[in-house]
């Protein structure tokens, strides 16, 4: 039953509309993205391959995707900042405009040197967050480029690390959650300083003496549905003569996949909002107690 609606809301979606157009873009910086902040702090190399943020005591740095989009799966590589990085936060996101925004985050909380980053991931909708959901990685992500996923589908909210998924939010509509379903978002880098609370709850500070701090984005995958002129969904027409089928549109979870989803949340997992009774008074939120 759950799925029968499911599926049919992805056909609807791809049925009543024909004006979007579905992109699929094998990363060049130059191509997608503006460097809006931190003047040349912000740099795109090697023909728009690779993209590289920095961070001093004057200024951090951030990109910005020219379009926008309504749903979209995008796989970046990123390499975080090395050595002691507390205090510095790099963050992977997508972001609507105004004050009722959406916003799916990924953040990277650094450390002194030897202790471990926290990711740190987050829902907001229509203006709301406060569904923090934190983790361990179970590699130095400072050591290689590793594979961050956010997969925006109308079904779901999928984050993945090396391809394997550690947190999904489900479009729960139906039981009054709200979910990001009609506000275009664009895709952001930054690199900024938030040593007032990101490492270890902010009592440790950004050493300043070791700045710049620097970052590195490279080999992204862009599937998506590019907004334009009002108009929302997607078509299943190809911009690129990469062609697309638009399978990322409706792909959920096998049950392979849900399993490493559990094992990571078992044993990766260090605070989920879900589980912090402080927090919510009159009960935890309907979310929650899906599966
Ligand atoms: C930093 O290291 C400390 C000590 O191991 C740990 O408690 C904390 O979760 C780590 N991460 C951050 C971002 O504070
Ligand atoms: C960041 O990059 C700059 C320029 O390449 C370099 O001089 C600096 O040492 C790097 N910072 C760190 C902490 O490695
Ligand atoms: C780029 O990413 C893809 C997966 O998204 C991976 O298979 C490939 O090895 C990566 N290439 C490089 C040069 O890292």
């Amino acid at each position: 039953m759950a799925s029968y609606s499911r599926v049919s809301t992805v056909l609807l979606i791809v049925v009543l509309v024909g004006s979007l157009l579905m992109v699929v873009t094998a990363g060049d910086f130059y191509e997608d993205f503006d460097t809006p902040w931190g003047d040349d702090r912000a740099q795109i190399l090697n023909n728009g391959e690779l993209l590289s943020l920095s961070l001093d005591q004057f200024s951090g740095s951030g990109t910005q995707s020219r379009n926008k989009y309504l749903f979209a799966k995008i796989d970046m590589h990123l390499k975080l900042v090395s050595g002691n990085s507390a205090g510095t936060v790099t963050a992977f996101y997508l972001s609507s405009q105004g004050s009722k925004h959406d916003e799916i985050d990924f953040e990277f909380l650094g450390n002194v040197t030897g202790e471990p980053y926290i990711l740190h991931t987050n829902v907001f909708t229509k203006g709301g967050g406060g569904r923090e959901q934190q983790f361990y990685l179970w590699f130095d992500p400072t050591e290689d480029f590793h594979e961050y996923s956010i997969h925006w589908s109308p079904q779901s909210i999928i984050f993945s690390v090396d391809g394997t998924p550690i947190r999904e939010f489900k479009n729960a509509e139906s039981i009054g959650v709200p979910y990001p379903s009609n506000q275009p978002m664009r895709i952001y880098t930054t690199l900024w300083n938030s040593d007032d609370w990101a490492t270890q709850g902010g009592r440790v500070k950004t050493d300043w003496t070791q700045a710049p701090f620097n970052a590195s984005f490279t080999n992204y995958t862009l599937n998506a549905c590019v907004w334009s002129s009002g108009s929302s969904s997607c078509s299943s027409i190809s911009s690129s003569s990469t062609s697309s089928n638009g399978a990322w549109l409706s792909e959920e979870l096998d049950t392979t996949s849900q399993g490493r989803l559990k094992w990571v949340q078992e044993n990766w997992m260090i605070y989920d909002y879900c589980k912090d009774p402080e927090r919510f008074i009159h009960g935890e939120p309907a979310e929650c107690s899906l599966s």
